[in-house]
């Protein structure tokens, strides 16, 4: 027993040294100090031992424990340290690596023309005003001189929730809500742009769709107003070169009323595929408001005068960057919307 003792004590002291993590350092322990352990099982046999041999072999079992378990944890401290260094290791961040970077989105084709169309006449003076989507009839329609049984209802096919309410198939409406809200202050010089929504699907038509309404009304506003402002927007638009062209129309709440056709802003004004050879394309309709509007509206329309015009924002985006198709506008497909 005497001399396994100093064995025991090596095999234990190596077995130690070699752990190479915690568990391992557990089983050592187990397997010496445990409750079956070799060192255990020493201290457990002194019992059999002569009564002098006792106390010597006591202390040398006693020594040994000591040793074993002050090594045990010394090295408990050691492979505790190397673990942590090796999870900050393995959990390590360098910031001096280059981050990931993030593709950035831009704003819609739509939205940017829209920006564009708003930037342009805020900085002619005119505000920003916008009205429900969903709409009555009676500003929708009547309010702008269209009757029940007028046939300009039928150029703009619409959705009724029931006979009084309907989403709005044009920005017109906004022209009376503003006036309303205004009346009798002067002047109303207004841009409404927003949703629309007409019973239409096809290349060049969406059931949705937006356009910018527009509205002055003030003491003495001419027709010679309405054509400056309008080629000034049209120039700031499509570029200086641009030439603008006026042609006799008729909607129900502009006498007289109007179209707009700009010189043509691919071929400027040669004549090609996409102005059909023309050379122009239109892009507006416009007016002097009618008087029976501005009464709707709450103005006196022998005080008064005033000029509206309206635009479809995707006839304005396809013409500035040639798109034959409106659809692209709306399938998300990032492929045309990159190019923007
Ligand atoms: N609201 C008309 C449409 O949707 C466009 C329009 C034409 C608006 C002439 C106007 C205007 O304000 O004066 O077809």
């Amino acid at each position: 027993m005497r001399e396994r003792l100093p064995q025991i004590t090596q095999e234990a002291l190596q077995s130690i040294q070699i752990a190479r993590n915690l568990e391992d350092l557990k089983n050592t322990r187990v397997r010496f100090l445990g409750r079956k352990g070799l060192l255990t099982e020493i201290l457990r046999g002194m019992g059999n031992l002569p009564p002098e041999e006792r106390p010597l072999l006591g202390q040398l079992a006693n020594a040994s424990r000591q040793e074993i378990e002050a090594r045990l944890s010394q090295r408990e401290m050691e492979l505790k340290e190397e673990e942590k260094e090796s999870r900050w290791k393995r959990e390590a961040l360098d910031v001096t690596l280059p981050g990931v970077e993030l593709p950035r989105g831009h704003k819609h084709p739509l939205r940017q023309v829209w920006e564009e169309i708003e930037a342009i006449f805020i900085s002619m003076g005119f505000e920003v005003a916008h009205g429900p989507e969903v709409e009555t009839d009676f500003y929708n329609f009547e309010a702008l001189n269209i009757p029940p049984d007028h046939p300009a209802r039928d150029m703009q096919d619409s959705f009724f929730f029931t006979e009084e309410i309907l989403l709005r198939t044009q920005t017109s409406p906004v022209q009376i809500r503003t006036m309303q809200a205004r009346a009798p202050r002067l002047p109303v010089k207004i841009i409404a742009p927003g949703r629309v929504y007409r019973r239409d699907d096809d290349a060049t038509h969406s059931p949705m769709f937006h356009q910018v309404e527009g509205l002055l009304v003030d003491t003495g506003v001419t027709f010679g107003d309405l054509k400056g402002t309008l080629e000034t927007f049209a120039r700031r638009l499509y570029g200086p070169g641009t030439r603008i062209r006026l042609r006799p129309s008729y909607f129900p709440f502009t006498e007289p009323s109007a179209e707009v056709d700009v010189s043509c802003t691919i071929c400027g004004g040669q004549g090609c595929r996409v102005c059909k050879g023309t050379g122009w394309l239109e892009i507006l309709g416009t007016g002097m408001v009618h008087p029976g509007v501005l009464q709707n509206g709450g103005y006196d329309p022998e005080k008064v005068t005033g000029f509206a015009f309206g635009m479809g924002i995707e006839r304005v985006a396809m013409l500035k960057y040639g798109i034959d198709d409106l659809r692209h506008f709306f399938t998300n497909d990032i492929r045309f919307l990159e190019q923007f």
